[in-house]
């Protein structure tokens, strides 16, 4: 299935946030994850730190329009392209100018867009900020959405964007049926790099920058600790994935997560089932129930 799937191997790169106060939040992401800030032509900010950054723009306060998903090469991203082509998607112009010509964009079922692309080296400046001490390091890994139609979105992220299931949570209803509370999706062996929640509306959940090991995350846990920047949950390990992580929130409320140990699975790995319950969403502790 994995060796004929186009998406296949296609990394979250960067997202996009949305906010009513960019400079307030761009600042709140260069201080609390070390990156550097620039200003683009556009008007927005980029922040970059090493393999993670995001753009910060003027707009709805907590709104991510955008997940920018990077191939290795232009090859990969050709035959992607004649992929949704083929299934005659409509194919917008890419909004990120973090990627080369060629890059493009989908819109989902709930207005969100993904866009693939290839890195522009010259948007890339590949390393540490100046000018901060060193960090842990943090990649950019996986991004989170919350919806009110998980059936369209589904069929959307999987038949056609070609997303593999990983895991699913599945709420017991009373009526003896089940309804699907969360699917996790993955793009390489890693156990997720998009997922979705069901909510009573569509909006942005939050985004994940994966760290090298447990003490990596105490360590970014002290710093947000000398920022005054309390942890908003956890630390925890997730059921799905098993990974450790805590989460803090920006200024929007918009939450980010700090992950390590995140699972590996194998191309033929079967779609796994968790119940609906705070053990699955935090192995350690309290959960945090979307719906
Ligand atoms: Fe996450």
């Amino acid at each position: 299935m994995i060796d004929h799937n186009p998406l296949w191997g296609a990394e979250l790169d960067h997202i996009r946030l949305d906010t009513a106060d960019p400079s307030k939040t761009a600042a709140f992401y260069r201080d609390a994850f070390a990156m550097s800030e620039k200003s683009l032509a556009d008007g927005s900010t980029l922040l970059q730190g090493e393999e993670r950054r995001l753009i910060v723009g003027s707009g709805i306060a907590g709104d991510q329009p955008y997940s920018a998903f990077r191939f290795a090469d232009e090859t990969r991203l050709a035959a992607y392209r004649a992929h949704l082509t083929a299934q005659g998607m409509n194919l917008m112009p890419s909004p990120t100018p973090l990627f080369s010509d060629g890059a493009f964009a989908v819109s989902d079922p709930d207005g969100r867009q993904m866009v693939f692309g290839v890195i522009d080296p010259a948007q890339d400046n590949g390393g540490s900020p100046e000018g901060h001490p060193p960090h842990p390091p943090g990649r950019m890994q996986h991004v989170v959405v919350a919806t009110a139609d998980l059936a369209a979105m589904m069929a959307f992220y999987e038949d056609t964007l070609g997303f593999v299931a990983t895991d699913h949570v599945l709420r017991d209803d009373e009526d003896g049926g089940q309804t699907l509370t969360a699917v996790f999706y993955r793009s390489t062996r890693e156990h997720h790099s998009f997922a979705m929640f069901l909510s009573d509306a569509a909006r942005p959940d939050h985004h994940a920058y994966e760290v090298s090991c447990w003490n990596d995350i105490r360590d970014w846990a002290d710093h947000m600790a000398t920022l005054e920047i309390k942890l908003w949950w956890g630390p925890g390990r997730h059921g799905p994935g098993n990974n450790l992580f805590f989460m803090v929130e920006d200024p929007d409320g918009y939450k980010v997560e700090i992950s390590a140990e995140l699972e590996n699975m194998a191309d033929d790995d079967p779609v796994r089932q968790w119940p609906h319950n705070e053990r699955s969403l935090n192995l350690w502790g309290p959960g945090w129930m979307r719906v």
